[in-house]
């Protein structure tokens, strides 16, 4: 079985996807096979692993996963990315595309909230681990995501807002694990990005930290433009040639190990 996890936070930009793509690297180069699925309608994700989704040939995504309501149909939708060999043997990927926006309006439908669990069951099986990509917001997206997975991560910037939105998504999965279907849910670790260790706001928030979410604060990743790159070109970090390339991608291979280490795998 499949350890799933849920890339969350209730604001945007704190490096949800940056986190998902970048730790599925990492966890390939520790030889673990990987399932990247996209719940956001922004479909970056899916860009950033190399998919693009074409009106002409259109593939099945998790959005028609979603819509058909069936045990294990998330198989119809797993891909290729478009990474390069190791990568491209190790993650697979769900994609998202912006018709993922219509979900939304089922969410009242008797037992929709388990229907992504009920996609994947069965469907990702092979898999090590599964991570889920979420939008910024607690709407029904992410609560499908929350409804299906084992754990939950937590993406931060060292920001007011983004403290405040950590904290949100961490007392919603508190008060609603139960009536998601999945009691015992919790953000097992805080990842945060974008650190600027000049500023001194960043150094008042980061202390903050621990009395807020304690040693679940699993790492501190620091800004820098080789992840923008990355992004951008749609290539995992190594593929960017420079010091702070190489150094990101090691901060993203100790995550990958010590998610191992806390999801016992
Ligand atoms: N450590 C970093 N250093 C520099 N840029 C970063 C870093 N982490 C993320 N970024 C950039 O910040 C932007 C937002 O990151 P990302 O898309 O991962 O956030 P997100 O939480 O998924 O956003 P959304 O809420 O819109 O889904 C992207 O352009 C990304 O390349
Ligand atoms: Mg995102």
């Amino acid at each position: 079985m499949s350890y799933r996890i849920a890339i969350g936070n209730n604001k945007g930009g704190t490096g949800k996807t940056t986190t998902t793509v970048q730790l599925a690297a990492g966890l390939c180069q520790q030889g673990k096979r990987v399932l990247v699925v996209d719940m956001d309608p922004q479909a970056n994700a899916s860009r950033r692993l190399g998919f693009r989704f074409q009106e002409s040939d259109p593939v099945p995504t998790i959005s028609e996963a979603i819509k058909a309501d069936s045990k294990g149909i998330a198989a119809d939708a797993i891909t290729a990315i478009g990474w390069e060999t190791p990568y491209r043997d190790f993650i697979d990927l769900i994609p998202s595309r912006f018709d993922l926006e219509n979900r939304i309006s089922e969410a009242a439908v008797l037992g929709a909230i388990s229907r992504l669990r009920k996609a994947l069951d069965g469907a990702d099986d092979r898999y090590d681990f599964t991570l889920i990509d979420c939008p910024p917001s607690l709407g029904h997206l992410t609560q499908l995501a929350l409804a299906a997975v084992d754990a939950v991560v937590c993406t931060l910037e060292p920001e007011y807002d983004a403290v405040e939105a950590a904290v949100r998504t961490r007392d919603f999965i508190d008060a609603q694990a139960a009536e998601l279907k999945n009691p015992g849910l919790t953000v097992i670790g805080y990842i945060v990005n974008r650190v600027r260790t000049s500023l001194g706001a960043h150094d008042f928030q980061l202390e903050g930290l621990p009395d807020l979410f304690g040693d679940r604060v699993w790492v501190h990743l620091a800004e820098r433009t080789a992840v923008k790159d990355a992004a951008d070109a749609a290539v995992p970090l190594a593929e960017i040639k420079s010091q702070s390339a190489r150094e990101q991608a090691a901060a993203y291979r100790e995550l990958a190990a010590r998610l191992i280490k806390e999801a016992g795998r």
